[in-house]
């Protein structure tokens, strides 16, 4: 069902690489629910050519920009703004790889050019996002931007190694920049943490599968999935929440705030 939340409004979406993708969802929303906007992703993933479905699908175009690359980042806020018409509302930073988690390096022995590589990709790529939009105004006033993140910013996560330091860079990032870009244009920046999603980035995580299971049995409301994050990411791109700005937000059916379930201490042995 559409509430027109986006009516008018224009963005830039990164990330989508496929249709497991939680970016590729937020584009389905977001058209669903009125909003004009470009997709982007590194050319490298463009090769895949799952894009240009949902290119096609929503009546985007699509300007390929590497995140790591502040060249290729003025490149998209230039060309978005001339394929728009105008300024842009909302920002959807979608992006995260880690070589140390993809070749399955222990936290204790980490790779720091694997370290450095994922920080730029996965965090600094957020900062460069907004310090280019911000040198070229390309955003309207009230217009929010917001990244995904996951709670292991917060909480150790054995086996999610350099992401947690990552992630952790990321949200401060939100916090850092929502306060420049709100106190001069009136932008928000937020982060969303999500419930573990399967997707290729989450897939990549060691143990992932048990992992879900594990976190879907501690949340009382159970995992959100990549479609009711899209759906969360749209009401903090409408004007619905236009006071929010410089948090971080779980979006993970309860479980941040959850000890321990029934579900967990039964499969244990153990009787409430
Ligand atoms: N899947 C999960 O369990 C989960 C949970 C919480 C947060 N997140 C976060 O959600 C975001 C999206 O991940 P996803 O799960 O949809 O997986 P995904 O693999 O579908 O998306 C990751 C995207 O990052 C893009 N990317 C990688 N390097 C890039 C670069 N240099 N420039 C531009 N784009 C680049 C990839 O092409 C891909 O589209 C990530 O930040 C991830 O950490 C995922």
């Amino acid at each position: 069902m559409s509430y027109n939340l986006l009516k008018g409004k224009r963005g830039i979406i990164s990330g989508a690489l496929d249709e497991n993708s939680i970016a590729w969802k937020v584009a389905e929303k977001a058209h669903e629910e009125g909003a004009t906007f470009v997709l982007t992703n590194a050319p490298i993933a463009m090769r895949m050519g799952e894009i240009n479905k949902l290119a096609e699908q929503t009546g985007s175009q699509i300007v390929p920009a590497d995140a790591t690359s502040v060249e290729d980042l003025t490149t998209l806020f230039t060309q978005s703004q001339e394929i728009l018409g105008g300024k842009v509302d909302f920002v959807l930073h979608s992006i995260g790889m880690s070589l140390n988690i993809r070749k399955k390096i222990p936290y204790t022995e980490l790779n720091y050019e694997f370290y450095q590589k994922g920080m730029d990709v996965s965090a600094l790529s957020f900062h460069k996002m907004l310090a280019v939009a911000h040198k070229l105004d390309a955003i309207n006033e009230w217009g929010s931007v917001v990244a995904l993140t996951y709670m292991a910013a917060q909480r150790t996560y054995p086996f999610y190694t350099d992401m947690a330091d990552i992630k952790a860079t990321l949200e401060s990032i939100a916090r850092s920049f929502g306060y420049h870009y709100g106190t001069q244009k009136k932008v928000r920046i937020n982060t969303v943490s999500q419930s573990p999603t399967k997707t290729t980035a989450g897939n990549g995580i060691k143990g992932f599968g048990d992992f879900f299971d594990y976190a879907d049995a501690i949340a009382p409301l159970g995992n959100a999935s990549a479609e009711d994050c899209a759906n969360y990411c749209i009401t903090l791109f409408s004007d619905l929440t236009r006071m929010v700005t410089m948090q971080n937000l779980f979006h993970d059916g309860g479980y941040s705030t959850t000890g321990v379930s029934m579900e967990i201490l039964n499969k244990m042995g153990i009787e409430g």
